[in-house]
């Protein structure tokens, strides 16, 4: 079928629910306490804390479906599920995600992967007449060399950082997808774009974790063998931005409540630190005091990524875990983890 189409409102009388599936006579902005919203991702970093967040809210139990359940990439599997269940939300927090290791390596998986995961998810949901959903961007997809802090309107005005640009490339091509199916059918979709996150079920994989993960991983490994320095790759001077998953899943609620959502909008904590600044943190968190060695033979990525978080203060939201509180926490579920043998990526 082509997607001119493919209205929803020529679906089947069969498939569709006369209440909510017409986008004409939904009031699809607002989030009902018995919305069924389908989490992709929901056993993710990301997608474990929107499901916290919602029974935090009391907001009906999400539809979801693991990875080996529904396999996002499979366009047939996806769109089907999508029909059967027709949710009246879906946010998009599945993707394949990595470090820098992870992402330079294998450009091609991260560009394929996510590019389909985006369009079946997308497409998929517009087929079945969901009203709304959420894509998860992130603040990786804006130019390598974006104004500091990186305002919304960057995206697409320079190179990609290369070390990400195949995951940057899908990611960007999804929060289109949302911006023209909203300006062509009338659907409310919109997305998110997250600054780097940590917490609870981060993922401590030696070579595929993020940034923080990894800084916990090596000094919690310092202090239990009793190493007095620990290498960390890159100089030690890019500045980046953390935020708490959990005030993201705040946010991402928060987003789904409003009327007329920005098509994109930055989610970040508002302030940055160098990787050497948050190493220390780190030790702090962990009670070391290791001397810090850099290998400047690995990549340090982007000088500086800090968003513009003016937009979604002014819409209303702002961050509530400081960073020192977030790593305390993490490195006590890291510690809780580790002894249950349930730590992700050991
Ligand atoms: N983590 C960050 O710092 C960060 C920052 C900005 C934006 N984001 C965005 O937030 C979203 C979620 O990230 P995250 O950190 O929560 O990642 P995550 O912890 O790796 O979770 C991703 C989830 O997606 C699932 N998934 C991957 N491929 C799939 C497929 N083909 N079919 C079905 N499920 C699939 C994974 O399941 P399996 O584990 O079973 O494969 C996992 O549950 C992503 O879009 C990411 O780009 C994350």
């Amino acid at each position: 079928m082509k997607p001119e189409t493919l209205k929803p409102e020529t679906l089947k009388p069969e498939t569709r629910n006369p209440e909510t599936r017409n986008p004409e006579t939904l009031k699809p902005e607002t989030l009902k306490p018995s919305s069924l919203i389908f989490v992709a991702g929901h056993r993710g970093m990301v997608g474990a804390a929107v499901v916290r967040e919602m029974a935090r809210l009391g907001l009906r139990p999400p539809l979801t479906a693991t990875h080996a359940e529904l396999d996002l990439i499979d366009q047939a599997a996806t769109h089907a599920f999508l029909a059967h269940h027709r949710p009246d939300c879906v946010i998009v927090a599945a993707a394949r995600v990595g470090g820098i290791e992870a992402n330079r390596s294998a450009l091609g998986t991260f560009l394929y992967e996510n590019m389909m995961i985006a369009a079946n998810v997308i497409h998929g949901a517009f087929k079945a007449g969901v009203p709304r959903l959420l894509f998860l961007g992130s603040t990786c997809i804006y130019p390598r060399l974006a104004p500091q802090p990186i305002p919304e309107d960057a995206l697409l005005s320079g190179p990609l950082e290369p070390t990400n640009e195949g995951y940057a490339l899908a990611k960007i091509a999804g929060l289109k997808l949302c911006q023209y199916y909203r300006q062509q059918y009338g659907v409310l979709y919109h997305s998110a774009m997250p600054t780097n996150l940590y917490g609870t079920g981060d993922n401590y994989h030696p070579e595929h974790s993020h940034v923080l993960p990894a800084l916990i991983r090596k000094f919690e490994e310092a202090r239990t063998t009793g190493a007095q320095e620990v290498t960390l790759w890159g100089s030690g001077k890019p500045r980046r931005e953390f935020l708490h998953v959990d005030d993201l899943a705040r946010a991402l609620l928060f987003l789904l409540q409003l009327d007329d959502p920005p098509d994109w909008v930055n989610v970040g904590s508002g302030e940055d630190l160098t990787i050497r600044e948050l190493a220390e943190q780190v030790q702090t968190a962990v009670g070391t005091r290791c001397a810090l060695r850099f290998d400047t033979s690995m990549p340090d990525g982007p000088p500086r990524k800090l968003c513009d978080t003016t937009l979604i203060r002014s819409l209303g939201w702002r961050p509530e875990i400081p960073l020192p509180d977030g790593l305390k926490r993490t490195v006590a579920e890291y510690r809780a983890e580790l002894a249950a043998d349930t730590l992700r990526g050991n």
